[in-house]
């Protein structure tokens, strides 16, 4: 690894313990995935957020590394276990709540900014197009490769946590020019609409696992890209996108000779029925990735001249600077349901609640069995809506 006199006086131990070891852990993992050198950051994401996934061992990793370390970069952090003012509302129970705030508690010492979003691309943490990053959270991180042309690794918590305390990360992967040309071709001729973006991710993602799609057929909004971002992330492992005349770097890479995958409305109903597996469901859970301003907005809209007429409780999940700057619109959501912020329906204790959860987002429709011991069913908006109409 070539390193930089300054990274090598941080690798000597000069600027902390902390430091050091976070340096280290970047080395690693560079030296792991092949790459030569370091690369400057301009902001990270971290997930490994929620007490839910990370644990009491979670607990004394960041106990220790928050008394040596902080971050260097501006750095944003992914939902929590909770609401942090709802969670009672939410069931959540005392003992979770008080190792919740601990962690969150935690990274706030560091220096990270505790927004619990995993839009933070819409709430301020947005690079430029070639800024280098390290970012976790799938379908945040593929956002930014893909409608920004920033440059980040699919990062795990603890290797951007590393990045962001020395606000390096090592060169390799989807760093590279190289490695950001697209694989494979879809052509999709879908309906244009949000919950189809989600499917067309579904579908996309388990088909090309870790490839790079290039979309013809489609314009997706920011809306829609996210939903089909997440999706992608969940059912494959895809970390980049372009879409032909649409993202910032759809024109500089060849697609010739590229295998091309076509897919239309059928494919998407099959990748609907391939997660749905029950139809009487307990709670309906929207937000996955967090909802944006204009989604609360539209949902506002449709919502306001209607009534609730069955008691299934619904979950609108977004950010705090979404809920706490719509006021009006948020008091609609609430005559259907609950409008939380800083968490999902995938990384709080759901299980301990329900056992049947309905959402349009595929990527929580492929986490929920798995994380949550979750039966599912997936289906639009507006479907899952008239359930309770
Ligand atoms: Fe966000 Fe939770 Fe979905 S972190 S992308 S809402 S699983």
């Amino acid at each position: 690894m070539n390193l930089s006199a300054a990274e090598q006086r941080i690798l000597d131990g000069e600027e902390g313990e902390g430091a050091r070891k976070a340096l280290e852990l970047v080395i690693a993992l560079g030296k792991i995935y092949g790459a030569e050198d370091l690369v400057p950051i301009t902001s990270a994401h971290l997930s490994g957020v929620s007490y839910k996934t990370i644990g009491d061992g979670g607990i004394t990793y960041l106990e220790h590394v928050s008394k040596e370390s902080r971050v260097r970069v501006p750095s944003t952090l992914n939902p929590s276990g909770m609401d942090s003012v709802r969670w009672r509302e939410m069931g959540v129970s005392e003992e979770f709540a008080a190792k919740q705030l601990h962690i969150i508690g935690l990274y706030g010492s560091m220096g990270v900014e505790t927004s619990c979003s995993c839009t933070p691309y819409l709430a301020g943490n947005i690079p430029n197009k070639g800024d280098h990053v390290a970012w976790a959270e799938s379908s945040a991180l593929s956002m930014v490769n893909s409608m920004v042309g920033a440059r980040t690794n699919r990062e795990g918590g603890p290797g951007a946590l590393a990045a962001a305390i020395v606000g390096r990360t090592a060169n390799y992967g989807l760093h590279l020019t190289v490695n950001r040309a697209p694989t494979v071709v879809i052509e999709a001729e879908i309906d244009d609409d949000l919950f189809s973006h989600s499917l067309l991710g579904q579908a996309v993602g388990s088909r090309i696992g870790n490839g790079i799609p290039y979309f013809r057929g489609i314009q997706p909004d920011w809306e829609e890209a996210k939903i089909m971002a997440a999706a992608m992330a969940a059912s494959g492992a895809v970390a980049m996108f372009h879409v032909e005349d649409h993202t910032p770097e759809a024109s500089e890479h060849s697609i010739e000779g590229l295998e091309v995958i076509r897919l239309t409305n059928d494919d998407l109903r099959d990748a609907q029925e391939s997660l749905s597996t029950v139809d009487d469901v307990e709670l309906i859970a929207f937000g996955c990735p967090h909802l944006s301003r204009r989604e609360v907005k539209e949902m506002a809209t449709y919502l306001k001249d209607k009534e609730k007429r069955t008691d299934v409780p619904i979950w609108f999940c977004t950010s705090r600077e979404v809920r706490d700057s719509l006021p009006a619109e948020v008091a609609i959501l609430e005559r259907f349901g609950t409008v939380l912020a800083d968490t999902c329906m995938v990384v709080t204790p759901v299980e301990g609640m329900y056992s049947r959860t309905a959402s349009d987002s595929a990527k929580a429709c492929n986490y929920l069995p798995t994380l949550c011991s979750q039966k599912v069913h997936c289906d639009s908006f507006q479907r899952l809506m008239e359930v309770v109409l």
